[in-house]
């Protein structure tokens, strides 16, 4: 089960040409998504030779193949870890049976909602980075750009797949609908606010991929746990390939930091403006794009109280994070759990049944790792012997989901009048003015091992390749 198939139009390890309807489904829906990255992925990038991995395998080991490749013939494909036979539903209502092969009818219009709701996110994220080709940093980077593209768009294949295999014609016009719906689009955007806010910049990216990957890291987690083996075998692959996405994400922003602390150990200088001038990003101006890019996805996980979330639990459908590794009773029905709430004006913990605030739990499991790379990118600071520390910012700040959205908090969990917001909002967001500087720096360097003043070289190459390897060739 686990050989992956490259001789068909679809490369995939589930058998598809024994089913000629859904391979013609699917052989169907194929162009359409050529066209969709024609006119959606990454700018004037067809006619590339990208060095790029591709999946060979569902191996843990020896899964990647490296190669050049021209993304439009990328081999988007179908890869599911192979199915244990023995799995059993290990939380929620139907725990010890057998996990379903199928979506059963009691829980087809759920199961749809969660595989639309993840399949949304992927396309987006291209449409976010569709310009970022036309500014990188170096070969390097702008290779992992499109590295972090091509395995988007096949988590797009992997929920289009479960959709057309296991939900019939509603599945097959959702299929369609992900193709059409597009981030930021006024008629038809994607579903979650996330995935509408624009990645301008490759600091910005680097925040994506650090942040909004690692969303996609939690809930790919728990859905990875699901009753439904179908759902839980693909995203399990798809975690294997999300790991570089984060890499991405925090070796960029450490890559930034080194560079900034470099100059300001030249120049001998902390003044954002002499900062500026000599070309790199200062410290202030990453903390509030830090602020940014954390509030926003930490909406992602949804209403701090949730009946859905409770739902979803109780029937299997989806997990807690690492749900295998908990030891209480996998059902919770007596369990509660602390969330802030809004009292009077005050921020108050308030504890609540558990099984209405599992979207606060993932969110707090996401805090918590996230929390633990920013103080590595600390450590880069605390190196170069610079006092300042980046900080994630209170749970509360900027948020616009769930109870804390009806409240103005500063980074320090300060609760505040509108005017106090007001006065302060741009000390802590990034400013109209943050960003275009930023954008000043932006600029693509081609040459194989230059890279932008504003960012350090990486340590290692791609695949133990040398860092100055031609990544890409432009053709
Ligand atoms: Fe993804
Ligand atoms: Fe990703």
């Amino acid at each position: 089960m686990s050989g992956i198939n490259y001789s068909e139009k679809i490369p995939n390890n589930v058998n598809l040409s024994s089913d000629r309807t859904l391979q013609r489904a699917l052989e169907h829906w194929q162009p359409n998504y050529l066209q969709w990255w024609q006119d959606m992925g990454p700018e004037a990038s067809q006619n590339m030779d990208v060095y790029l991995r591709t999946a060979v395998s569902v191996q843990p080991d020896g899964w990647a193949h490296f190669d050049y490749v021209k993304m439009p013939e990328y081999r988007w494909g179908i890869f599911l870890t192979p199915q244990d036979g023995q799995r059993k539903i290990h939380f929620g209502e139907h725990m010890g049976s057998d996990v379903w092969q199928d979506a059963p009818g009691e829980h087809r219009a759920n199961l749809r909602r969660i595989i639309v709701t993840q399949g949304d996110t992927e396309p987006a994220s291209v449409e976010q980075q569709r310009h970022l080709g036309l500014t990188a940093p170096s070969l390097y980077d702008l290779r992992n750009l499109f590295q972090v593209n091509v395995e988007e768009g096949r988590h797009l294949w992997a929920m289009v797949y479960l959709l057309h295999r296991y939900f019939g014609r509603d599945g097959r016009e959702e299929a369609d609908a992900l193709l059409q719906r597009n981030s930021g689009s006024e008629d038809s955007p994607r579903i979650l606010g996330a995935f509408n806010e624009k990645t301008p910049d490759w600091l910005a990216f680097y925040m994506f991929t650090y942040f909004t990957d690692r969303d996609g890291k939690f809930q790919l987690s728990a859905l990875a746990e699901s009753a439904f083996d179908p759902l839980a075998r693909t995203t399990k692959f798809m975690l294997t390939e999300e790991a570089h996405h984060m890499f991405v994400g925090e070796s960029g922003v450490s890559r930034v930091l080194q560079r900034t602390a470099q100059v300001m150990n030249e120049l001998k200088t902390n003044d954002p403006e002499a900062l500026r001038k000599a070309g790199v990003i200062d410290l202030q101006t990453i903390q509030r794009y830090i602020n940014f890019h954390y509030s926003v996805t930490i909406d992602l996980f949804g209403a701090d109280q949730s009946s859905n979330a409770a739902i979803f639990y109780s029937a299997g459908l989806k997990g807690r994070y690492e749900e295998g590794k908990r030891t209480d009773d996998h059902r919770l029905n007596n369990d509660t759990y602390k969330i802030l709430q809004v009292v009077n004006g005050e921020l108050k913990e308030i504890e609540v049944p558990m099984l209405n605030a599992l979207n606060e739990v993932l969110r707090d499991d996401f805090i918590k790792d996230t929390v633990a790379g920013v103080s590595r990118w600390n450590k880069v600071l605390e190196k170069h012997g610079i006092d300042f520390r980046l900080t994630v910012p209170h749970k509360a700040f900027n948020r616009k989901i769930g109870s804390l959205s009806g409240v103005k908090v500063s980074p320090d969990g300060q609760v505040l009048s509108e005017d106090q917001w007001n006065n302060h909002v741009n000390d802590w967001l990034p400013t109209d003015e943050d960003r275009a500087f930023v954008a000043s720096l932006m600029g693509r360097v081609v040459e194989p091992g230059k890279f932008a003043n504003w960012i350090a070289p990486p340590v290692i190459g791609i695949n133990r390749q040398p860092i100055d390897f031609q990544y890409v060739r432009f053709n």
